[in-house]
């Protein structure tokens, strides 16, 4: 039984640079996972109607959209685990936390844009994980870019293979569907749908399926669109192998995919191959060696903490990856960094603004757990064992401020709020070491971090404050080449920089510029300069 809710988990997000369609190809994929109704629910052009679009607008204005949710949806006899990330830069570092979580991600490019430069980050934050990457090329309703030159970026920018999945098909320039190569199948779209403004994308339109050597194909596609399909099919045929499933599998071969996400175009042909292609959870790693997804016992991590989800609830939710057996509400489990038991009373999935409690739950999904303040990021909870799973690294930030704070008695509230907020994530935060003066230092990899830290404080903490500037503009986590403990003195003697501790108590060096890093590190070689640090 439980072998076979988990080998049919399939826990995924998508990657994506802002404006590439990742909210309308959520949608769609909602729709066809029978979500989200059909007509008229998913979007009128500018009103939009549907509770998780409306929910992902609301998040969007208030610059907070960082509450993970998990789309949930059946396709197929699966279980499909969508993981909502937050759709602005500006909040990569939720995302690159979420990434951590999932088995696999959808790359998302526009046709006429390619890689982009958010794109490039969250695929190295994959890449290091070494897991399986799907591209789907959207907007091919649009004038774009050729598809042999999108195959050509992705491999030499972001170093991946490509296999084409699904390739377009044209007619007098126009997209008209796709063919699927494994298939041999093309699936055509009726033209006129996507003209159409009172279906815009709101329901799953006609298509029409043909084996590559239907005649009418000629006719549907004309002489010059139908030579076209047939000696680039050749030219593909000929280019390449057959896709090679394991290099997939290790993240180093992407099967590409093209379509039309507003249109629901070349959807079908995705999700089916999706589907099929895109693994159950895997084996993950631990300080004893990697645990099987299908071992009875009970484990997970935690990957995100969200305090004041709903400020009527005032509650405190730590998200875990469930990475083995079930997980069953109101058990007990073992909380290995305090070595404490955790009762897991009311297990949580989020769905957009709706909350269920979940009974059980398997490896592959992701659950809230209402926390009173035990639980940090990248905790191994298990069903006793002592194992610990493989931490969530933090990334250097690159933007840096201090807070000053406009009314001085509110100081504990402030404390406490700023010390909330870093546990979360929400920001890096760093002080002066015991016994030296200075500022606390506030570190982002978005700027509009410090607008949510200032807005959370005054809405959730009544604490006003005044954002400003600090010289600072590279941080690195600092140790000792040979392993030994680091002497705080020292180190600042040895570097032109600000030594200050993190959340975690890890040493980092704050520079502001450049040079003064690498002076550091051609002087000080006894010392290892790290742009990520993992783990506790
Ligand atoms: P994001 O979450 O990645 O930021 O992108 P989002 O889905 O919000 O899409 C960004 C814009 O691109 C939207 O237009 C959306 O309608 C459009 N879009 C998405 N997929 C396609 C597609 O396949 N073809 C075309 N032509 N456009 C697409 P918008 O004008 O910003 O918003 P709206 O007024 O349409 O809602």
């Amino acid at each position: 039984m439980s072998h076979h809710e988990i080998s049919r988990r399939r826990t995924f997000a998508i990657i994506a640079h802002p404006d590439a369609g990742k909210t309308t190809l959520t949608e769609k994929l909602l729709l066809y996972g029978g979500v989200i109704q059909l007509a008229g629910a998913v979007k009128a052009k500018r009103g939009r109607a549907n509770a998780v679009s409306d929910w992902m607008e609301m998040e969007r204005e208030r610059g907070i959209s960082i509450t993970t949710s998990v789309l949930q949806f059946p396709y197929r006899g699966l279980q499909m685990n969508l993981l909502d990330t937050p759709g602005h830069a500006d909040f990569s570092e939720d995302t690159y936390r979420t990434l951590h979580a999932v088995d696999g991600a959808v790359m998302l490019l526009d046709c006429a844009k390619g890689v982009e430069s958010q794109t490039r980050k969250l695929f190295r934050v994959c890449r290091q994980r070494s897991i399986p990457i799907f591209t789907f090329v959207n907007k091919m309703d649009r004038p774009g870019r050729d598809a042999f030159e999108l195959i050509g970026e992705v491999e030499s920018v972001l170093g991946i293979g490509v296999y084409p999945i699904t390739w377009p098909v044209f007619r007098s320039g126009v997209f008209r569907g796709v063919y699927h190569r494994m298939a041999r199948r093309v699936y055509l779209f009726d033209a006129d749908h996507a003209n159409s403004s009172s279906t815009t994308g709101a329901e799953r339109p006609p298509v029409e399926v043909t084996g590559i050597d239907d005649p009418m194909l000629r006719e549907a596609l004309d002489d010059a669109g139908y030579d076209r399909l047939r000696s680039e099919a050749d030219l593909l045929d000929a280019a390449g192998d057959g896709f090679d499933r394991e290099r997939f599998e290790a993240g180093e071969l992407s099967p590409m995919f093209f379509g039309s996400a507003v249109n629901n175009f070349g959807l079908e042909a995705f999700l089916e191959t999706f589907s099929e292609l895109m693994p159950p959870p895997r084996p993950r790693d631990t300080d004893q060696g990697p645990v099987e997804p299908t071992r009875d016992e009970f484990s997970g991590f935690v990957f995100k903490i969200q305090a004041n989800m709903d400020k009527a609830h005032r509650d405190r939710v730590a998200f875990v990856r469930i990475c083995s057996g079930r997980m069953v509400r109101g058990m007990k489990a073992h909380h290995v960094r305090t070595g404490k038991d955790v009762r897991l009373a009311n297990p949580t999935q989020f769905l957009a603004r709706d909350r269920n409690v979940v009974d059980e739950s398997w490896a592959g999904d992701v659950v809230g757990i209402h926390d009173p303040g035990n639980l940090e990021i990248g905790d191994t909870l298990t069903g006793g064992s002592r194992f610990v799973y493989e931490g969530i690294p933090s990334f250097a930030p690159e933007h840096f401020r201090r807070l000053a704070l406009v009314d001085p008695m509110r100081r504990k509230q402030f404390a406490t709020g700023l010390e909330q907020l870093a546990q979360e994530g929400t920001v890096q935060l760093y002080r002066p070491p015991a016994g030296r003066a200075g500022d606390l230092v506030l570190g982002a990899l978005g700027q509009l971090q410090f607008e949510v830290v200032r807005y959370r404080l005054e809405s959730e903490y009544s604490v006003q404050v005044r954002v400003e500037p600090v010289p600072y503009q590279l941080a690195r986590w600092v140790s000792r080449a040979d392993g030994k403990p680091l002497d705080l003195d020292a180190l600042h003697d040895a570097v032109e920089g600000m030594v200050v501790l993190d959340v975690r108590d890890r040493p980092v060096v704050l520079f502001d510029r450049e040079w003064a890093l690498r002076t550091a590190e051609r002087l000080h070689p006894e010392y290892r300069f790290a742009e990520t640090a993992t783990g506790v």
